[in-house]
């Protein structure tokens, strides 16, 4: 397997996004597999996407969240719906781009490096199944342009759990 994702120029973000989601569907495709298949989707964001310190998921069981496949800093384990921004993105089902989390109350500190962040809800067939969080040590690094190229690779994760 040889990704290069690492050669990607963000300069151009909705190129960079285009040829990442084309690289996540090479990458996820023929399996399944809810774990395995986020587990290879934040490997190869981590590597692709500039100025980020963590990226993972979190499963939605029992009415909480439970930290999944993740790179970076040890996180928090568990996150109770509505409870930091995770929980917030979950709770309302929404993407949820914060650009201080300094300024955002009941933001849940894992990294101390991470100064915005974005959470991207993964909803499959109206089901919650969790969410992809990913940080950043730079103010404001989210901009429209990766909210929508996330929401993507986002939407292309939850159709490889279902074909
Ligand atoms: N900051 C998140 C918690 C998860 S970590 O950043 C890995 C939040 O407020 O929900």
């Amino acid at each position: 397997m040889n990704y290069e994702a690492a050669a990607l120029d963000f300069t151009d973000k909705p190129r960079a996004y285009a040829e990442l989601a084309r690289q996540l569907e090479g990458l996820l495709s023929g399996e399944h597999q809810r774990v395995a298949n986020a587990a290879n989707m934040v490997a190869l964001l981590y590597q692709a996407l500039p100025d980020i310190n963590w990226i993972g998921c979190y499963f939605l069981e029992d009415g909480e969240l439970i930290v999944g496949p993740f790179q970076g800093k040890p996180a928090c384990v568990r996150i109770a719906l509505g409870r930091g921004v995770c929980g917030t993105a979950a709770a309302r089902r929404e993407t949820v781009v914060v650009p201080d989390v300094h300024a955002f109350a009941g933001h849940i500190v894992c990294d101390a490096d991470s100064r915005s962040e974005i959470v991207v809800p993964l909803i499959s067939d109206g089901k919650l199944l969790g969410v992809l969080d990913v940080d950043s040590p730079q103010l404001a690094r989210f901009d429209s342009d990766d909210r929508i190229g996330i929401e993507r690779l986002a939407a292309l994760y939850i159709a490889s759990l279902e074909e």
